[in-house]
């Protein structure tokens, strides 16, 4: 099972939450970056170091952090920002009473009030307890804001009662998150190739021809179709950043020939390919074993043309798989990259024109024209590439 999700975990205090660590471990398992939370009572039944090792990331508990030398703001917004689902499990009649409430006493609370992605609860505790007025009222005042409720189930309780109350078992609450998020995402199962960045092509082993393209397009851009649900491949070229988001594998390369060896292996599974890699053009027709020295260093630089994987792709896709180019130019922008679709058998380019001041290389922001193969085009403001990315994709489901 996968699931590939950002998951952050509110566990509470709770008999049920020594399943927390089988729950992490279960979701680890399936792909999914898994942040813990934990109320203070929740420390009384698992340790946060052993939630800690197994989700590989550090346990939260107070809003305000005074362990580590100067007090430190645990910041529940960032978090919730973060989480693609809240999950809290075990959930206890005390949290579950505050949460339909509205109070905000905990970190995990706070996260909670914070979210805005889809938020499930598992309830845990005695029979009687969980029958009580006052519970179910909670629960159906969470369900009717929309909050999912996983179980309980029924069986022999902590107590030695039998009945209703029960957490409900990980893989189960497992298979409940993939059921309703997984296969809802509108890029749900499908798989996408996305490239970034530049390609160094190199002179000799410290010298290279390069660009600079930062890579930041192609990452907003790979982090979107994930977000959506989308299985992403990222082939990146040599680029300062970072990306920690489940759903998308990542393989890093040098020049526009190891980038055309991993495309066009990967490309017969695709379904979807977005090259917004800056690849070079022309490479140095032979590189140097050894740096050159200034003495008797050539003073022309012999160049050849790189392979042209969009074109090898546009010629090699089957009429079910959709091709987006990038394509940057300054002047007569929309001939030219109509041309280039035509050529290279795009169903969409990107047109990038570095006419705006904060467009294109090195920038946040960007300011581009997405263009159709049916000749109809979406003209965008300058905005983040974040937003860039959102548009984009909006644009391309379409197709999908
Ligand atoms: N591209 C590629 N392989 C190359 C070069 C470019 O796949 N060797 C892809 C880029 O990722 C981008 C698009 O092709 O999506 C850019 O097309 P290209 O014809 O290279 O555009 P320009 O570099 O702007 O070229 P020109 O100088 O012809 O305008």
């Amino acid at each position: 099972m996968r699931f590939p999700r950002r998951v952050l975990l509110g566990v509470t205090g709770g008999i049920a939450a020594y399943k927390a660590a089988f729950l992490v471990r279960e979701l680890v398992q399936a792909g999914a970056d898994v942040r813990v939370v934990m109320t203070r009572s929740a420390r009384d039944f698992v340790t946060p170091l052993t939630l800690a090792t197994l989700s590989k990331n550090p346990v939260l508990t107070e809003l305000v952090d005074r362990i580590s030398g100067e007090p430190r703001w645990n910041d529940h917004v960032a978090l919730a920002e973060w989480a693609d689902i809240m999950l809290v499990a075990p959930a206890t009649a005390n949290t579950l009473a505050k949460m339909a409430q509205g109070l905000c006493d905990e970190l995990l609370l706070a996260c909670y009030l914070s979210a805005r992605c889809p938020v499930f609860v598992a309830p845990a505790m005695d029979l009687e307890m969980y029958r009580d007025a006052a519970t179910q009222f909670n629960i159906a005042r969470l369900k009717e804001h929309g909050v999912n409720i996983i179980g309980p189930a029924s069986g022999e309780l902590a107590s030695g009662l039998f009945g209703e109350g029960r957490m409900s078992e990980p893989g189960e609450i497992l298979q409940h998150l993939v059921d309703a998020v997984v296969d809802q995402g509108p890029l749900a199962g499908k798989r996408v190739l996305v490239t970034a960045g530049p390609t160094h092509e190199p002179i000799d082993p410290v010298r290279f021809i390069g660009n600079r393209s930062s890579g930041r397009m192609g990452f907003a851009i790979a982090e979107e179709a994930a977000g959506r649900g989308a299985l992403v491949h990222l082939v990146t070229g040599p680029v300062e950043l970072g990306l920690d988001r489940p759903g998308v594998t990542r393989t890093d390369v040098g020049t526009a020939a190891e980038m055309a060896e991993v495309c066009k292996q990967l490309f017969p599974a695709m379904d979807l390919v977005i090259m917004s890699a800056a690849v070079a053009d022309l490479r140095p027709s032979s590189s140097a074993a050894k740096k050159i020295k200034k003495e008797g260093a050539p003073e022309v630089l012999q160049l050849e043309r790189t392979e042209d994987i969009l074109a090898w792709m546009g010629s090699n896709k089957t009429q079910d798989q959709v091709l987006v180019g990038f394509a940057l130019e300054t002047e007569q922008a929309l001939d030219h990259a109509r041309e280039k679709m035509a050529r290279k058998a795009l169903d969409l380019i990107v047109v990038n024109t570095l006419e705006d001041h904060g467009a294109g290389f090195g920038h946040d922001t960007n300011k581009v024209v997405l263009l159709r193969s049916d000749n109809t085009m979406t003209d965008l403001p300058l905005m983040p590439k974040t937003d860039v990315a959102r548009r984009l994709l909006d644009t391309l489901e379409e197709f999908i």
